[in-house]
């Protein structure tokens, strides 16, 4: 075995003068620099800026209509570049309500260095903001957006060079910017895609993917429908038979779409026996209504109060119990911070001063540390009582 021998050498009447003499060194050093304040942006700022802006313009230029949904393309000079797979936040007025909603980049990352960025949204039943989007937004509508988040991307040193990706409904768009990025070399690994749509006239991105799938043997795309029977597509819903039907030996599982999708894929996962490192999920946006979660306790006819204190001003509004906290806070007209909306992010985290408020496990999204200190996500936090919240803005 290596042994090795540590020598501390004492402190001695040398040390002890440098030492004395460090603090007015120091003094005549400051005192000696220029009074004028320091004007250069350091080019890793410049690059941090570029790479993680809060807020980005950009302008409708094209609109493709699809089943029940609409790709926006969006332009503008200078848009940060992304990850295949991550999203930005839609900022939007809505009324007297100041929203946001999460839209993944639908498009291959290479052209955001040219200025453009792809959402695509669809028709939801109670899609307030969706309904919005696609009844006003036209060519030349003036968005603003977040900069690109969410660890929803291939990491090499994580992830198996093949990866299976489940996707369901419009939770096929990080998938469309990841088999892009494939295409033109931008991401390194295999993706067998399992889709699920209802009936074959529901697929989004049929075209494009089949044009994928021609010009490569990396990507491979199997419809599964659950309302129709078509020659080439799997019939039902996407479980672990299907899965393994499919997968190779050793893969990464990526899974994206709806919450319903989610919760029948929870009972068929187990049976993969894949390692929890090995199941990469996109966040799903908090139900709209508590019921949801069977560890509800509270009642959702009540409207309490919500007391906010915001940048030393306190003001009071209404807290219906059947919407997240951020829905009171958004409709008051109040410009509260979010990005993913279902605490996985944490840029809406505020301080719960009083109250008892509802946030399910699996939403629950806090360090610890801020658990402990009696800080919230309002994106997926219920109201209980009468609450008191401390927000603070971007
Ligand atoms: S918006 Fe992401 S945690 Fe609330």
């Amino acid at each position: 075995m290596k042994k090795f021998n540590f020598h501390v050498k004492p402190i001695g009447l040398l040390d002890m003068l440098h030492f004395k003499q460090m603090v007015p060194r120091r003094r005549a050093i400051l005192a000696s620099g220029s009074l004028e304040p320091i004007t250069a942006v350091y080019g890793v700022n410049r690059l941090a800026q570029s790479l993680h802006p809060k807020r980005q313009k950009a302008v409708v230029s094209e609109i493709i209509p699809r089943k029940d949904a609409n790709t926006y393309v969006l332009k503008a000079d200078k848009l940060a570049y992304f990850r295949a797979g991550q999203y930005v936040s839609v900022k939007l007025r809505i009324g007297e309500a100041v929203t946001a909603r999460p839209y993944t980049l639908a498009a291959a990352p290479a052209l955001a260095l040219e200025g453009q960025y792809q959402i695509t949204v669809k028709k939801a039943q109670d899609g307030f903001v969706s309904d919005y989007i696609l009844n006003n937004w036209t060519v030349g509508t003036e968005v603003t957006l977040s900069g690109p988040e969410g660890p929803f991307s291939y990491e090499p040193l994580r992830d198996e060079k093949e990866v299976v990706g489940l996707a369901g409904g419009s939770g096929i768009t990080p998938f469309m910017s990841m088999a892009y990025a494939i295409l033109d070399g931008t991401e390194d690994f295999r993706l067998t895609l399992l889709y699920g749509s209802r009936t074959k006239k529901d697929i989004l991105y049929a075209e494009e993917l089949e044009k994928i799938c021609a010009a490569t043997d990396k990507v491979r795309v199997v419809h599964v429908l659950s309302e129709d029977e078509a020659e080439g597509c799997e019939h039902g819903f996407i479980g672990a038979d299907l899965i393994r039907k499919y997968a190779p030996e050793t893969y990464t599982l990526y899974i994206c779409g709806p919450r319903a999708m989610h919760d029948f894929l929870a009972g068929e996962l187990p049976r993969l026996g894949l390692d929890q490192k090995h199941i990469r999920r996109e966040f799903v946006p908090a139900p709209s209504s508590p019921e949801y979660f069977a560890s509800y306790t509270g009642d959702p006819s009540k409207v309490y109060t919500l007391t906010l204190h915001l940048l030393g001003e306190e003001k009071q509004i209404p807290l219906r119990a059947d919407e997240p906290v951020l829905t009171a806070i958004e409709r008051a007209g109040i410009a509260a911070p979010s990005r993913c909306r279902s605490g996985e992010c944490g840029w809406c985290r505020s301080r719960l001063i009083g109250g008892e408020a509802f946030i399910p496990d699996s939403l629950d999204g806090r360090r610890l540390a801020d658990d402990e200190a009696g800080y919230i996500h309002p994106c997926s936090t219920w109201a209980l009582s009468d609450l008191e919240l401390e927000i603070f803005p971007e």
